[in-house]
């Protein structure tokens, strides 16, 4: 396992680009599958979770050519429709994936994701969703086989009884292909349910409604090859902009889309940040010391929770006392101990973290415990006194794309180290 070396006490100052969206690339990824040929993608961040999709488009029978952010996916020869279980497990959003293979091939093999580092992370509601489409499902030493042979996946009503991201995007796979109108009700939000319609709509799908809570689906027969640009990174936008404001900097976040983080941009103007938003750009100064400020996670358009764990750590060195609800996941605080032996100084009551503001942090080592509590060390060893040590790093490099050298350009002190 690789670890970051951090020394802390620089202000971040500059201009950081931001990569694209892990969270849209990976259900687009999976759409490619719903053509058969070729599709381009550009702007996919070069990060482990994609290069765990293209190993299962390849397992599958799919090719994948890679250059920088460009990928060319051809799915014309895939042949098989059991996702790995070694892959399943390793990325439980590859349960994604299944949705497309459904709609094109009418049968998929996948193993129970399983829970992972924030929580359960149940797929009750997916399955509930390709059961409306008239799929039928066996379950046997902890792998689910959907079949709709027959008749392939015929359009209905879904109403989801939680807004899950995942669910909203598998039931839009699923019936891109499927026979007469989906209808999804409780739909999740989010923009990279947005980013999806978008690229499905331009291979030939008929989708209208992403980004509102009822989205419609009217069955095609076939799709077209396209290339596409996948949208940028809010959650990365939002930890640059938390990275400027725990260090007391100035940054300039280009290649991003302000209207994706706008409960972020709030949160930090209380704070006492100057934030200034152009198209595709945003400034922020930060104050010496940011002022305590609360947080409640909701699906979007409410505050992001993977923002969490990096609010959580900016405003561990606040004036006065923090109130963050968890409303999402139900074990999403992992990485406060890890925050706690640095000197920070947070209780975690049920779905709430309480942080009283300290003065200082001091450099320990500490090991990530997920993809966005790890990014929330990071930050915190960037305004420790001293060296700070964080293990298990794989986990950040699952989600950002050149982390490091990115914080290394805008003057923070940071190194990665390779495990032997
Ligand atoms: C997506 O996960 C994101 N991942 C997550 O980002 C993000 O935190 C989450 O949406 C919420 O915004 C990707 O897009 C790849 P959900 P997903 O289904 O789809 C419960 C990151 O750091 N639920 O909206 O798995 C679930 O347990 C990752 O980039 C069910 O109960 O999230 C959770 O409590 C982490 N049954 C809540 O819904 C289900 O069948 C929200 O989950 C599905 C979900």
């Amino acid at each position: 396992m690789s670890s970051y070396i951090i020394k802390g006490g620089n202000k971040l100052e500059g201009t950081v680009t931001i990569s694209g969206s892990k969270n849209a690339a990976l259900p687009i990824i999976a759409g490619c599958i719903l053509n058969k040929g070729k599709t381009i993608l550009y702007n996919v961040p070069n990060i482990h979770d994609t290069q765990m999709m293209y190993e299962i488009i390849k397992i599958l029978g799919g090719t994948v050519q890679k250059k920088k952010n460009k990928v060319i996916i051809d799915t014309s020869k895939i042949s098989k429709y059991e996702i790995p279980d070694i892959l399943m497990h390793k990325m439980r959003s590859s349960v994604i994936i299944v949705g497309a293979i459904l709609g094109r091939y009418r049968t998929a093999t996948f193993s129970y994701p399983g829970g992972c580092d924030i929580g359960a992370r149940p797929i009750d509601l997916h399955l509930k969703a390709f059961e409306k489409l008239g799929v039928s499902m066996s379950k046997s030493y902890g792998k689910i086989t959907c079949e709709c042979l027959e008749k392939g996946v015929i359009g209905n009503k879904i109403d989801l009884d939680f807004p899950s991201v995942g669910a909203t995007e598998n039931s839009i796979l699923a019936s891109v292909l499927a026979k007469g109108k989906t209808v999804i009700t409780n739909a999740a939000r989010e923009p990279e349910i947005v980013d999806l319609q978008e690229f499905l709509n331009k291979m030939g799908a008929k989708i209208e409604g992403a980004g509102t809570d009822k989205i419609e689906i009217e069955g095609v027969r076939e799709l077209k090859e396209i290339s596409y640009n996948i949208m940028p990174d809010r959650i990365e936008t939002g930890t640059f902009l938390c990275l400027a404001a725990i260090t007391g900097g100035k940054l300039q976040i280009e290649k991003t889309n302000p209207n994706h983080v706008t409960p972020v941009i709030s949160k930090l103007e209380e704070a006492g940040c100057y934030i200034e938003v152009q198209k595709e750009k945003i400034k922020i100064e930060a104050p010496k010391r940011l002022k305590s400020i609360d947080i409640k996670t909701m699906p979007y358009p409410g505050f992001p929770t993977d923002m969490q764990s990096i609010m959580a750590a900016t405003f561990t060195v606040a004036k006065g006392t923090t109130l963050i609800v968890e409303n999402i996941f139900e074990s999403r605080y992992k990485y406060v101990q890890e925050l706690n032996k640095m000197g920070a100084k947070i209780t975690v009551e049920g779905k709430s973290a309480i942080i009283r503001g300290t003065r200082k942090l001091y450099g320990a080592n500490i090991k990530a415990t997920d993809l966005r509590g790890g990014a929330a060390l990071v930050l915190a060893g960037l305004v420790a006194k001293g060296i700070t040590v964080i293990e298990n790093i794989e986990y950040i490099l699952r989600g950002y794309e050149g982390f490091d050298e990115k914080i290394r350009k805008l003057g923070g002190n940071i190194e990665i180290t390779k495990a032997f």
